[in-house]
């Protein structure tokens, strides 16, 4: 594995089975060091995470430790029941809290039964009584899309131009006033998502990406002009210090 620090984060370019092995020890280090206080963990969506899964499960790559305190939420979900191919949290449960025996009191899908303002609103809430004010999860966990979004931040998102507005206004906490999760229309319909205001407040973020596919997109994050409403993952360079970056040889050519 090779590794640098770049504008964006850590760049960790390895073989696919070594970036599993490295996202499942990224989580268990918080967590083993927090031992006294609520670990939140966000998982995604996207195929990448249904590979390492699967991976972990016959691996036994996650601590015993890590399973019995994490509590599980993932960092956005379409507004569908937990019971549909597209539900992200479904898919983590079916594919790796189920195979792992994780109970239902260490699970927080997103509310998606009431209208999409309203399941933000209740998750917002449920949130702040879980982790505390002001706080997002202590790891969280993203993919890539093939246009450069994360989480459900797509290219020309308003969330970034909020973000950016309140960087602009209040320099030294571009987060203030801004909501950690939302409910949004998106290109792709209507989703539920941390925001970059949510980024900011999340203790790491690892976001790992896979295959040749995504190697466009890579080279326009780390080459290309800081432009997040076209590169929305670019976001990440206003909390680099907590970013790790896994991606592998074929993803990582052009960079
Ligand atoms: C979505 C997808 C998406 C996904 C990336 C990466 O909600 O639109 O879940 O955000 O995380 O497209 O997907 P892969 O892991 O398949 O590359």
């Amino acid at each position: 594995m090779t590794e640098k620090n770049t504008d964006y984060g850590r760049l960790c370019i390895g073989k696919k089975e070594e970036l599993f092995a490295r996202a499942a020890a990224l989580a268990a280090e918080p967590q083993a060091r927090a031992r006294e206080k609520v670990f939140t963990w966000a998982l995604t969506g996207g195929l990448t995470p249904l590979e390492w899964y699967d991976w972990c499960v016959r691996a036994r790559a996650l601590p015993p430790a890590l399973l019995a305190a994490a509590q599980f939420t993932v960092s956005d979900e379409r507004h569908v029941p937990l019971t549909s191919d597209e539900s992200n949290f479904g898919h983590a449960a079916r594919r790796l809290l189920d195979p792992l025996g994780v109970p239902s009191a260490q699970r927080h899908p997103w509310p998606v039964r009431p209208v999409p303002a309203v399941a933000a609103e209740a998750y917002r809430h449920a949130w702040t009584a879980l982790a505390g004010p002001g706080r997002a999860y202590d790891v969280c966990f993203l993919g890539l899309g093939d246009d450069a979004h994360t989480a459900s931040i797509f290219p020309g998102s308003p969330l970034l131009s909020s973000f950016a507005k309140a960087a602009e206004d209040k320099p030294a906490d571009s987060s203030a006033g801004l909501d950690l999760f939302v409910a949004l229309e998106t290109s792709k319909g209507p989703r539920l998502t941390i925001t970059p205001a949510g980024l900011r407040a999340c203790g790491l973020i690892v976001i790992m990406t896979l295959g040749a596919g995504k190697a466009p997109a890579l080279k326009r994050i780390f080459a290309g002009p800081y432009d997040p409403p076209k590169a929305p993952a670019q976001i990440l360079k206003t909390c680099a210090d907590r970013v790790v970056w896994l991606v592998d040889e074929a993803a990582a050519k052009e960079i």
